[in-house]
């Protein structure tokens, strides 16, 4: 479907990473596959470049590469670039916006304006997109890490309230946007089937898990600032937990969608911080070999302070205070330079409560849906069966949805689907500010416990599934992480 009217998106930080691999790309695909208006425009933002001309010999050299080989096409590719200006601002000089304004203003249809920058410049931005009067009927996107902790995540958040209205602001979490999370959402109220499985008296414990293979790469300056408490729990790991809980909204629009997730996240136990060493572990990794490669260890890494006590690691328990989920262990994990790249969502069913068919009926997990993110996003449903022949053995088999088996088109990129619902102004897979800030309150204790306690986080190896702490964490509730058991 084509985006419904005229668009001019304006993308400061056009030459930073994120424009480069995902961005541009997403943009891109959205244009070949016909659904951008064709009078749709994208301004490029950046510095160090001389010129619409430089600037398309940029793209050209590094956005295109992630452009994927089965989705290329040359002359798609030329069209694309036509869409695409330059616009030379210094940042710090609330003066050059003038000239973007005098280049957007008078263009028809939705002004988008999107901050693929650091968090630092997004009130400066915002403040000299006011000045020159182009915050008026505008949307703008703030990517995340947005803050710190709670209160510079305020602070950016009122300074920017100031200056845009809540309906205005698309905070972006890319997790939101992939395919089999939207999946997830229809799985659970577009069926009868899971409803009244959904609950604590059937649900044993939840986990779920974004592993990466890859180390901070060229990030290792932001990273060991950051960690993966606040880069990957308290915005996509929490989005997801909120989604997999929340309880059926009354319908799909951006705040029926959003006040349900908000519930969940204000309903996340609070952890007391003496209990923190029992329900969170932080590791983080030392040298290692990954798939036949040799890694250096985290603090090798450039960037990074030799002596970092950054976690690239969490494993953390939460729980949920309401009568949905009372007393169901939410296992969240994330980790860098782990042994597989992998996001899933495992929902544990209780066994049968009798077995007249064996023990293998009362072990745990025998019934489970495991919702694979990536790669190979699929969703599949465990039971038992018997084994064919004699004798009733009992052995587990599985129910799959693969999605590109299943649909063989229309597969969309996280990116690109949440650049389309920006320009069409669809505002529910964007996290609201309180959403926000209910993250923020719940995580807030761990980091600050970790900060005081002085202790470092525990070695892994890279290529490995972290410390064993993570393991032991899920033994206390005679369970395993999902890899374990194969
Ligand atoms: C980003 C984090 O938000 O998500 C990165 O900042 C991480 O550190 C990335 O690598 C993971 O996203 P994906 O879609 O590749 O799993």
């Amino acid at each position: 479907m084509q985006t419904d009217s005229s668009f001019t998106f304006v993308l400061f930080g056009g030459t930073g990473d994120l424009s480069m691999r995902k961005i541009l790309p997403a943009l891109y695909e959205a244009h070949r596959a016909g659904m951008l208006a064709p009078s749709g425009k994208i301004f490029a933002v950046a510095r160090h470049i001389d010129g619409r001309e430089q600037y398309l010999q940029w793209v050209n050299e590094h956005v295109r590469p992630h452009v994927s080989k089965a989705r290329f096409a040359e002359d798609a590719w030329r069209a694309f670039l036509d869409r695409i200006d330059f616009v030379g601002i210094d940042l710090g000089k609330a003066e050059d916006f003038v000239l973007l304004r005098d280049a957007v203003a008078n263009l028809p249809g939705t002004r988008v304006f999107y901050l693929a920058t650091g968090p630092s410049l997004f009130v400066p931005i915002c403040r000299a997109l006011a000045s020159v009067g182009l915050n008026q009927n505008s949307r703008i996107v703030l990517e995340k890490p947005l803050g710190y902790d709670l209160r510079s995540s305020n602070a950016i958040n009122d300074a920017v309230g100031e200056i845009f209205a809540e309906d205005q602001i698309y905070r972006i979490d890319h997790y939101l946007g992939k395919e089999p999370v939207q999946n997830l959402l229809a799985l659970r109220f577009g069926n009868a089937l899971f409803e009244p499985l959904w609950r604590r008296d059937w649900v044993e414990s939840i986990q779920i898990t974004i592993a990466e293979e890859l180390g901070v790469e060229a990030r290792g300056d932001f990273y060991d600032n950051t960690g993966a408490l606040r880069d990957m729990v308290q915005n996509h790991l929490l989005q997801l937990l909120s989604i997999v809980a929340m309880e059926p909204p009354h319908s799909m629009d951006s705040d029926s969608v959003r006040d349900e997730k908000l519930r969940v996240l204000r309903a996340l136990k609070p952890i007391d911080p003496r209990d923190i060493s029992r329900v969170a572990v932080r590791g983080q990794y030392h040298a290692g070999v990954i798939r036949g490669t040799a890694v250096p260890a985290y603090a090798n890494e450039p960037g990074v302070r030799p002596e970092s006590t950054t976690e690239t690691f969490v494993a953390l328990k939460a729980e949920i205070d309401n009568w949905r989920w009372a007393g169901v262990p939410f296992f969240l994990r994330t980790g860098k330079r782990l042994a597989d790249r992998v996001a899933e969502i495992v929902v544990n069913f209780r066994p049968v409560p009798h077995s007249a068919l064996g023990a293998t009926a009362l072990r745990a997990g025998a019934n489970r849906l495991v919702i694979r993110l990536q790669p190979n996003e699929t969703i599949r449903l465990y039971c038992l069966a018997k084994k064919p022949g004699e004798g009733m053995n009992l052995s587990s088999v599985h129910l799959d949805l693969a999605f590109d088996q299943f649909f063989r088109e229309g597969q969309m990129e996280a990116y690109q689907r949440l650049l389309l619902d920006v320009i069409n102004g669809r505002l529910a897979l964007f996290v609201r500010r309180d959403e926000q800030e209910a993250a923020w309150r719940w995580v807030e204790p761990i980091l600050n416990e970790w900060a005081a306690s002085g202790t470092r986080p525990k070695p892994y190896a890279a290529g490995t599934w972290g410390p064993a702490a993570a393991s032991a964490m899920l033994a206390q509730h005679n369970t395993c992480w999902l890899e374990e058991e194969n």
